[in-house]
Formats: C-alpha cells, sequence, structure tokens
C-alpha cells in the first residue's frame, strides 16, 4: 500500500490523524506503517454492540452438583474414552493484557508460588496431565496469543521444558488486533510510525485458529469438541471427562461450567434463555424481575454464572463460522501520542478497546449443557492483584485445595 492508498482507506473511516507525523518517518518506518494500515480492518469500528432491550429472557435450567455427583461414572467413563480416541483438543484463551493485574508479561508466566515457583501456565499444564496419565494418552492444546505476548509466552513454555508435557501436543496461535481509539473513536497512534493496536478480544479465537492453517490439522486428527477456557482460573479443571462425558450423554452441542452465585448481583455473567437460545446476560443487565425470579422449587431462577470454560462442537462451529460476534466497546486506559507527539500513559481510562467475547458464541448455538461445579473447588480467577478475584483470593482458594505452595 503506497501513501495515496493508504490516505485514502483513512479517510474512508474518518482517521486520517494516523498519518501525522509521517513526514518525519524514515523510509522504513514510513513503510511499516503503511503496511500496519493496510492490515487493520477499520470496519470493525462500525461493527454492532449487542442490543438486548427487546429481548425476552427466560431461565435455563443447569443440571446440578448434586445430579453429577449419581451420574460420575457412567459420565467419567464416556469422557475418557472421547479423550482416548483423540476427540478432545484444549484452546486455552491467553491472548489477553491483564491491565487490571497490572502484572508486565504473559498472565500466564505469573508466579502465583509463595515459598516456590508456581506459575499459572504450569498449574493448567499440571491440571491437563493428570487427565492425561488417566486417558494414558495426551490431548492437543492450543494456546492463544496475541502479537504483544506471543514471543514472550512460547520462550516462557521453551524454558520451562514445557512443564513436562508433550511439546508436539502443544501449539500456539496469534489472535488479531483491532485499533483503540479516544472516546470520539478516532484511532490513537502508540508512535510515530505505529498503530495504537490491541488483541481483539476472545471471541475471535475459533476464527483466529482457522486464520493461523491450524485447522485443517484439527479436522484432520479427528478432533470433535474443543474445551476452550481462560489463562487466569489456576482451578481450572482441563480436559474435564466427567464433563465432557456429560455433554456426550446430552447430545447437545455446547457445554458451560457453571457456579451458583454467591448473591443475586455478583460480577458473573449468567446463564439463561435470550429469545429462545442459550444466553449469557450481564450481571448489570439483569432486571428486578429476574433477580427475584424463583423456580418451583423456591431457588432463585437466574442463579448460575459462568467461569470461562466451555465445550463446543466442531461441527455446530462450523455452521456458525461466517456468523459476526457483537462489539463490546470497552472503556480502557491506553498509553497514546498526543498532538505534539509526546507519549502519554494514562492512570484513567481514556479510550475505547474493541473485542468480541466467547460468551456471545454461546448463543449462536441451539443448546447447551450447563454444567454445575462446585466454586471452591474450581473457580479462582486472578482479575487483580489483591481484593476480589484477585492473586490473595487464588493462593487461599489455592491452599484450601491442597496446592503446595
Ligand atoms: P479478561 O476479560 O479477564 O481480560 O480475559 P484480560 O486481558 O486477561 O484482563 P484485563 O481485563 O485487561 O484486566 C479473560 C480471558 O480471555 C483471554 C485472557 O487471556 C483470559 O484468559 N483473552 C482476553 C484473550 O485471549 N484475548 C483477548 O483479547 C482478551
Amino acid at each position: 500500500m503506497n501513501y495515496s492508498e493508504a490516505k485514502e482507506k483513512l479517510e474512508k473511516y474518518g482517521q486520517q490523524q494516523l498519518l501525522r507525523f509521517y513526514d518525519e518517518l524514515s523510509e522504513e518506518e514510513a513503510q511499516a506503517l503503511l503496511a500496519e494500515i493496510n492490515k487493520i480492518d477499520f470496519s470493525v469500528l462500525e461493527g454492532k454492540e449487542k442490543d438486548i432491550s427487546t429481548s425476552v429472557f427466560t431461565p435455563l435450567k443447569a443440571l446440578t452438583a448434586e445430579e453429577i455427583e449419581k451420574r460420575k461414572d457412567s459420565f467419567f467413563e464416556k469422557g475418557i474414552e472421547a479423550i482416548r480416541q483423540g476427540k478432545l483438543a484444549c484452546v486455552l484463551l491467553a491472548g489477553g493484557q491483564g491491565t487490571r493485574l497490572g502484572f508486565d508479561g504473559p498472565k500466564g508466566t505469573l508466579n502465583v508460588g509463595v515459598t516456590k515457583e508456581l506459575y499459572l501456565f504450569e498449574m493448567l499444564i499440571n491440571n491437563a496431565k493428570e487427565v492425561a496419565a488417566k486417558a494414558g494418552c495426551a490431548f492437543p492444546i492450543y494456546i492463544m496469543t496475541s502479537e504483544k505476548n506471543n514471543a514472550a509466552t512460547v520462550r516462557f513454555f521453551n524454558e520451562h521444558n514445557f512443564f513436562g508435557y508433550d511439546k508436539n501436543m502443544i501449539h500456539f496461535f496469534i489472535q488479531e488486533m483491532s485499533p483503540a481509539t479516544d472516546y470520539d473513536h478516532k484511532v490513537y497512534l502508540e508512535g510515530k510510525g505505529h498503530v495504537s493496536l490491541s488483541p481483539n478480544g476472545n471471541g475471535g479465537w475459533y476464527r483466529s485458529l482457522r486464520l493461523n492453517g491450524l485447522y485443517d490439522d484439527i479436522k484432520a486428527q479427528g478432533i470433535e469438541w474443543f474445551n476452550v477456557f481462560g489463562v487466569d482460573n489456576g482451578l481450572q479443571k482441563v480436559a474435564d471427562p466427567y464433563f465432557l462425558g456429560a455433554v456426550l450423554e446430552s447430545g447437545d452441542d455446547l457445554g458451560a461450567k457453571v457456579i451458583k452465585k454467591a448473591f443475586p448481583t455478583e460480577g458473573l455473567g449468567v446463564i439463561c434463555y435470550r429469545d429462545g437460545k442459550p444466553s449469557i446476560v450481564e450481571y448489570y443487565d439483569l432486571t428486578d424481575e429476574m433477580l427475584e425470579a424463583k423456580d418451583e422449587n423456591g431457588e432463585l431462577a437466574y442463579n448460575f454464572g459462568v467461569i470461562l470454560n466451555y465445550l463446543f462442537n466442531i461441527e455446530a462451529l462450523e455452521k456458525i463460522a461466517g456468523e459476526n460476534l457483537p462489539l463490546h466497546i470497552v472503556k480502557k486506559k491506553i498509553p497514546h501520542l498526543d498532538e505534539a507527539g509526546n507519549l502519554i500513559k494514562p492512570e484513567e481510562p481514556n479510550g475505547y478497546k474493541y473485542e468480541t467475547l466467547v460468551l456471545d458464541m454461546i448463543e449462536m448455538m441451539d443448546n447447551c449443557l450447563v454444567y454445575e461445579v462446585i466454586r471452591e473447588k474450581e473457580f479462582a480467577p486472578i482479575k487483580n492483584l489483591h481484593g476480589v478475584d484477585s492473586l490473595d483470593s487464588a493462593r487461599e482458594l489455592y491452599a484450601k485445595n491442597n496446592i503446595e505452595l
């Protein structure tokens, strides 16, 4: 792309400010900037946010922990057999920037140990190794990174010898980036020759897996299910055979692990039906009526929150591959150049990032097995350093689960 083509593209989207310092760039820097502009999909800034104003919500029942306990042997047999047959792959979402934690590195490289080293990635791989030992074989793990943290992540795994997992079974793929803007939706520059870009949210995993050329191999291996989960929950059960077996028995295309909310307004996405399709509604979108609604047993009807651990059937995903996910426009702190070219590192949010989220893939599917797990055993997310969902609270939960720190 040459200068006039770049200018034309930017004018179409009202983003000419990105060429503000063009004249000050060396030939090489100028070429790099033009290449960046060429690659960026500015149409993402015009994407639609989800509109739930006219939606009708109804409760969606969960398979409760109690029922699971009764049927667990049968679930285990089915799940472990499917893993043995190579039908399951994991997708570990590790492309986020962990801005709330303020840790300078990929979140999975966070040392959560106290008297010894123990990394989040290591905990997840240990969990995978437990299942692999029961199945008698390893299963593939696809790790989504971003352009910002891919090199550091791959280096970390190599330095730690993949924590003893079969390294041929671990694959990395890089998610797409989207531009970050000010509150007027004008894209920021993060350097005179660099557009401010950030990972496009965890909803991009399926598209990115395909764009990275890994999909043909996945199909050729006969993989039928993806277990998708986040990086920040060290108690996460990876490739949980009970969960897989339950979903297989249900005949559903999708499984979502959930926990009982601690209190009605807890900040978890709540699983329910929206206009007859399984869906996740953000806690702040729950109406008073939904917060108070009870089921026939007197329990809260909208009582289960998701923990970012899903099973997706591949064939069902293929049917929705061309559909667009709604956009989440989120206020964030975005380092950028001011008009004079000075780098500003804001203390408070100063603009928007544009993300799609895996939770919006739920309502693209026709059915979903809602699978209840026990919070204290499986949910210790690290979003912050201290307080709620923090390194401190996670360490307490690890200790309760007898994990040596
Ligand atoms: P979060 O929503 O907690 O985002 O991600 P984050 O980037 O880790 O943290 P904050 O919001 O900046 O503090 C939930 C999961 O989704 C992954 C994260 O790595 C985490 O496992 N994720 C998030 C991606 O893989 N890509 C993204 O673009 C965003």
